[in-house]
């Protein structure tokens, strides 16, 4: 029998396409996956450091494996990701039983580094950056999760500095990939069968500024710094097979008319914006370095409304930022309430160590404050996103099924081109994941919709994975 892997993953999109990286080094080496943690030879936990929470759930899920490791000591631990890249020798120090600790910029090395640890003990091994021949995940054989879905990294690093974000610490410096290497990419995936790709980024929008200043400075003064994101929408869509395409996170200050025209003119590109807020007070937003203002964003927003039909509209809004007064927060209550988003990622601020504003330790807000601010919040962007569902009662949507329903698997569950979730009842039995299919909505919730099935649009193509026991 082959060895057994089983990858945990914590944290963004980033680490979730890390994690198929992984997974498919392992299987390029002989492993095949499990579930069961008893029965795994390798254990590899992807990290997020983006808040404190994170933390201590690494060093929890890493205190419950000691006893897997005291039971099977040919067991293999491996830490990855943000929080590896951060604390380093840490995780040995806080958790010895971990074989090795590698970061963000050497997951391609991941198989390398287990059968070293395996001759040689405990490994530690964090490269300071990208080896940017070698930065993008998507180059390397990935395990996918879905077989019709596909992520495409497009860009890795994140040149902002939002004053509460570790991300640029832990994953370096912009590095856009080459538009023929992305498009090349897509084509694989469609001749696999994926017919939605998302395109990964820290600022997707920011997208190819890096490559036309290095065109730049090897002599090519025809070349037009800017943003080269809604040609890339264009290329990506156009590549046969590929039905829709979505991609995360763009930054307001960054985005551009012409990627709502893109979007607009592009039946392909799925009509979901993620735009994220963070605070609707300026002095905030100034404070934060976020580089636009309420109005702005309010502004830029109603442009893409207009510009892109039926367009659906989520956020990352954070509560208790240092300084944070009652005004300010009052502030961001009217901007999420004009903006009336679909939905709303609200998180409470968590100071996180070499960032700037964990520096405003005399401005911290009183948690008690935060926590009544939150739950505020959530009732104004609850609201919008009831009223936002609730409009969608009486609509054909053409969903892509994502297989049973989690809550009744009695049901399926399909994604709309608007990225909302609606199960559905289908008389005649389950339909294959990736299939398309219309459903008229009946129902509107907070974060769902219930549907009825129609037909199926069109069937799904892709190859069907036969593990390999
Ligand atoms: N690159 C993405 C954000 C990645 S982090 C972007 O710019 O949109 C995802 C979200 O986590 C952020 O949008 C922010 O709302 C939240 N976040 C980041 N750092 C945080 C912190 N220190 N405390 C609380 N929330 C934070
Ligand atoms: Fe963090 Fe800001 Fe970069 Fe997003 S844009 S990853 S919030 S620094
Ligand atoms: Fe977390 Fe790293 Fe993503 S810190 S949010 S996994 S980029």
């Amino acid at each position: 029998m082959s060895k057994r892997y089983l990858v945990q993953t914590f944290g963004c999109q980033m680490n979730e396409h890390d994690s198929e990286r992984i997974a498919g080094l392992l299987e390029s080496d002989g492993y095949s996956q499990t579930d069961d943690q008893s029965q795994a030879d390798v254990i590899v936990v992807n990290t997020c450091c983006i808040r404190e929470n994170a933390d201590n759930k690494l060093y929890g899920a890493l205190g419950n494996m000691k006893q897997l490791k005291a039971d099977n000591p040919d067991l293999q631990i491996m830490v990855g990701g943000c929080l590896a890249q951060k604390d380093r020798d840490l995780i040995q120090q806080r958790a010895g039983h971990v074989d090795v600790v590698f970061g963000t910029h050497n997951v391609h090395r991941a198989t390398e580094l287990l059968s070293d640890a395996r001759t040689n003990g405990p490994i530690t091994e964090i490269w300071e950056a990208a080896d940017p021949d070698d930065a993008f995940p998507s180059a390397l054989p990935a395990r996918r999760e879905l077989d019709y879905a596909a992520w495409l990294t497009i860009q890795v690093g994140c040149d902002n500095s939002c004053a509460f974000c570790i991300v640029p610490a832990v994953r370096g410096e912009e590095i856009s990939r080459t538009p023929n290497d992305i498009v090349a990419e897509a084509e694989r995936l469609a001749a696999d069968g994926v017919t939605e790709i998302t395109l990964l980024g820290q600022n997707v929008n920011s997208y190819g500024r890096d490559l036309a200043l290095a065109a730049r400075r090897a002599g090519n003064q025809a070349v037009r710094i800017r943003p080269a994101f809604a040609q890339l929408l264009r290329s990506v869509s156009a590549v046969r097979g590929i039905r829709r395409v979505r991609y995360t996170s763009p930054h307001p200050k960054d985005m551009t008319a012409e990627v709502f025209d893109a979007m607009a003119e592009t039946p392909e590109v799925m009509p979901h914006l993620h735009f994220p807020l963070q605070s609707g007070s300026d002095r905030i937003l100034t404070a934060m370095h976020r580089g636009y203002t309420a109005d702005r964003f309010l502004t830029k927003l109603a442009a893409a409304r207009a510009t892109i039909p039926d367009l659906a509209v989520t956020t990352d809004i954070i509560v208790g930022f240092p300084g944070e007064t009652d005004d300010d927060f009052e502030r961001t209550l009217e901007v999420a309430a004009a903006a009336e988003f679909d939905s709303a990622f609200t998180f409470v601020y968590s100071p996180r160590p070499g960032t700037e504003a964990a520096e405003l330790v005399d401005d911290f807000c009183d948690p008690a404050v935060v926590k009544d601010r939150y739950a505020r919040l959530r009732t104004v962007t609850e609201r919008s996103a009831l009223a936002k569902h609730s409009e969608r009662i009486g609509r054909l949507e053409e969903v892509i099924v994502e297989g049973p329903s989690k809550k009744d698997p009695s049901r399926l569950t399909g994604r709309t081109g608007q990225n909302k979730l609606v199960h559905f009842d289908r008389p005649d039995g389950p339909l294959r994941p990736g299939t398309y299919a219309r459903v008229e909505v009946t129902e509107g919730h907070t974060q769902y919709l219930m549907g009825d099935f129609l037909e199926v649009t069109t069937k799904a193509t892709h190859r069907t994975r036969i593990p390999v026991l």
